[in-house]
């Protein structure tokens, strides 16, 4: 099996038994692909962000292990020792990086799998072939649900703002193929809402200080020829105010059950301001990024990162640009409270507020599980 192009970037570049990653790092200005033979290259390639973004990161995980035990030789021992073994490699992978929870969730349904096959069979390859049929499924679905996400979004938007025949969206960070398995979550809206003419302009923050906006959303969306305009993150104040953008799509990381969502830092400063302005906030998400087991987003590990990503230039990459010797603060996410989110779009339809004006995502979720 290997991986559909779907005419846009590719990120994840799997066929059995080999994984090729393309190094985020080095776009725009470079297309170079990683080879990744197992997990322990995946969990390097993760954690310094060749591969990012809450749904890629979980496939390549999970493809990662895919690939080591498709190509693993004299596995000497029984299903349940595959299990062990898998589930070892599977914490290992989640303890990558700690904000996203689809790496988590896709970690507790493969240890299901591995387990279900172990108690049918007593061969270890049995175990491994189930790991890896699982974890192509997880490659495939992810498309369709994006472009699920993408048609369920343009619906909404356009039921939100009736009035308008197209809408300018300013989106953060960078959801699209890159992010995903293809299409994307609040860039999927985006590419849906062009293909339906509906879109005037996306407007892009570079997303400091990693410029996953820059780099990569610009990148995507001059890739596919839809109208687009970069600001500087300081800008969107300025563009609302002006009335330039009709709406606010990101992506999320992870959704606590009240609807509180962590995404890219800066998210939490953009959903004050389209609240300031009237402009509607909304999440676009796959059911992977919903975590039902925190109440809130205070329950939200945020990961800090290098202080070099913000000294330096390209993300820590490039030269110094801060002067030495000052103190860094650098969390990747915040968290945006619910009480700020119009929607959240998923591949299963949106969840909105209730007449107690909440979400009430348990509800959405237990329905969902059952179409
Ligand atoms: O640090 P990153 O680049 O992994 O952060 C990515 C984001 O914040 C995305 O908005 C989120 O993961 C959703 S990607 C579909």
């Amino acid at each position: 099996m290997a991986t559909e192009a779907n005419n846009t970037l590719q990120s994840i570049c799997y066929k059995r038994g080999s994984l090729q990653l393309l190094d985020q790092r080095k776009l725009p200005l470079e297309t170079s692909y990683l080879d990744i033979r197992d997990a322990t290259d995946a969990w390097h390639a993760i954690k310094d962000m060749v591969v990012r973004g809450a749904p890629a990161i979980a496939i390549a995980a999970a493809l990662s292990l895919a690939v080591e035990v498709f190509n693993l030789e004299g596995f000497d021992g029984t299903s349940n020792d595959a299990v062990s073994y898998l589930i070892m490699k599977l914490e290992y992978l989640v303890s990558s990086r700690p904000t996203a929870v689809n790496l988590a969730d896709a970690a507790t349904k493969l240890k299901e799998v591995v387990s279900k096959a172990a108690s049918k069979a007593s061969e270890a390859t049995s175990v491994f072939q189930a790991f890896i049929d699982a974890a192509e499924i997880m490659l495939e679905d992810d498309v369709a649900s994006n472009k699920a996400i993408g048609s369920y979004g343009a619906s909404f938007l356009r039921l939100q703002l009736n009035n308008f025949k197209k809408i300018s969206v300013l989106t953060h960070c960078n959801t699209g193929s890159l992010a995903t398995a293809g299409y994307g979550t609040a860039l999927g809206v985006i590419r849906t809402l062009h293909t339906e003419k509906m879109l005037e302009r996306a407007f892009c923050t570079e997303t400091r200080p990693f410029n996953q906006g820059s780099r990569l959303t610009a990148f995507e969306l001059v890739h596919d020829n839809i109208p687009a305009t970069l600001i500087a993150d300081s800008g969107a104040a300025a563009l609302m105010k002006d009335g330039r953008v009709n709406a606010v799509v990101v992506g999320a990381d992870r959704v606590a059950a009240n609807g509180d969502t962590a995404n890219k830092i800066g998210t939490y400063s953009l959903a004050i301001l389209a609240n300031y302005h009237n402009i509607p906030f909304v999440v676009a998400a796959p059911l992977t990024s919903i975590d039902l087991s925190i109440s809130s987003g205070q329950e939200i590990i945020i990961e800090e990162r290098s202080p070099k990503e913000l000294l330096n230039t390209r993300g820590g990459l490039g030269e110094q640009v801060a002067a030495s010797g000052i103190s860094v603060w650098n969390p990747a996410f915040d968290v945006t409270p619910a009480n700020l989110i119009a929607g959240i779009i998923t591949e299963k339809g949106v969840i909105t507020k209730t007449d107690s004006d909440a979400f009430d995502i348990k509800d959405f979720v237990h329905k969902a599980s059952k179409k």
